[in-house]
């Protein structure tokens, strides 16, 4: 059976992205594949996609918590593809249940655009803010 690919929302802190996980850039080209990876949220790492712990001084926010959508990811499981768009959110594509950092399930599906600007008001979800606030990547 193939493993569950699981975001955990973290609690004023990054997104830890664990199963058959896939980071791309815009044109394609692999990032990582690991089968744990953290990601910023904050949208103020150095490091991007990727979390450097920025949103520790630049003390982001977000609890964690958000109120749930989505339906039943598939039992099939296979990679969960994720690529940074630049300027904008990351696009989840594949088999993907994500729980709030209060443990519960907030999300399941195989498509769902995440927030790394840090701006979205539809946390942990873009709901476009990035555009407004001139996010850059
Ligand atoms: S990336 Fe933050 S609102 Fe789109």
């Amino acid at each position: 059976m193939s493993q569950k690919n699981v975001v955990q929302l973290n609690a004023f802190g990054p997104l830890y992205v664990e199963g058959d996980v896939e980071v791309l850039d815009a044109e394609g080209n692999l990032l990582r594949k690991e089968s744990g990876v953290w990601l910023c949220r904050c949208g103020n790492s150095q490091d991007k996609p990727f979390c450097d712990s920025s949103h520790i001084a630049a003390g982001f926010p977000d609890d964690g918590v958000f109120i749930a959508k989505g339906g039943e990811a598939p039992d099939d499981g296979g990679p969960l593809r994720i690529v940074a768009l630049p300027n904008g959110p990351l696009v989840l594509r594949g088999p993907v249940i994500i729980y709030g950092a209060d443990g519960a399930v907030g999300f399941a599906g195989e498509k769902c655009r995440l927030c790394r600007c840090g701006g979205s008001l539809d946390k942990p979800f873009c709901d476009s803010s990035h555009t407004k606030i001139g996010f850059t990547t």
